[in-house]
């Protein structure tokens, strides 16, 4: 029988393709088509991510007292790479200064990655019930589609 995926191996999976995506980014130089790819196609995978995220495991953790914590700090930090991403599309690719904020968002995301999937899905995994992981697992997963999608069209 096939295993259901429950949220945390759904979430994992994109996980491992952002640590793959940031480590490739950083050894790119100046204004290459590598680099363009690579970072349109780590923006898509951060951005659907989150905010499938934030919907299906974030705001359902949020409505629990011992979520709330989780919730708040993760949340931040999601901001955090936000503001980040902003900046690189901002700059020139030539620029010196992207390849310091591409390490700086590197880290972030992986730093980020680390404390969920050793700290926040632990905690997470004692508040919600086998059912609730494996009904978020679809509705993560689908939301999480729609939007790596509809980014692939919108972003140039
Ligand atoms: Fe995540
Ligand atoms: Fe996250």
């Amino acid at each position: 029988m096939e295993k259901v995926l429950n949220i945390f191996d759904q979430l994992k999976i994109s996980h491992e393709k952002q640590r793959e995506l940031s480590n490739k980014l950083i050894q790119t130089s100046g204004n290459s088509l590598e680099r363009k790819e690579l970072f349109k196609n780590l923006k898509n995978e951060l951005f659907a991510h989150a905010v499938a995220e934030d919907r299906f495991f974030y705001i359902p953790l949020m409505m629990t007292d011992a979520g709330l914590d989780i919730t708040r700090h993760a949340l931040s930090e999601h901001h955090e790479m936000d503001e980040l991403l902003e900046k690189l599309t901002e700059m020139k690719l030539s620029s010196p200064h992207w390849l310091i904020i591409a390490k700086k968002l590197t880290e972030t995301v992986h730093h980020h990655l680390e404390e969920e999937e050793h700290k926040f899905f632990q905690q997470a995994g004692k508040i919600l019930d086998d059912k609730s992981k494996q009904q978020l697992a679809k509705k993560y997963h689908s939301e999480y589609l729609k939007y790596l999608d509809k980014n692939k069209t919108s972003l140039t």
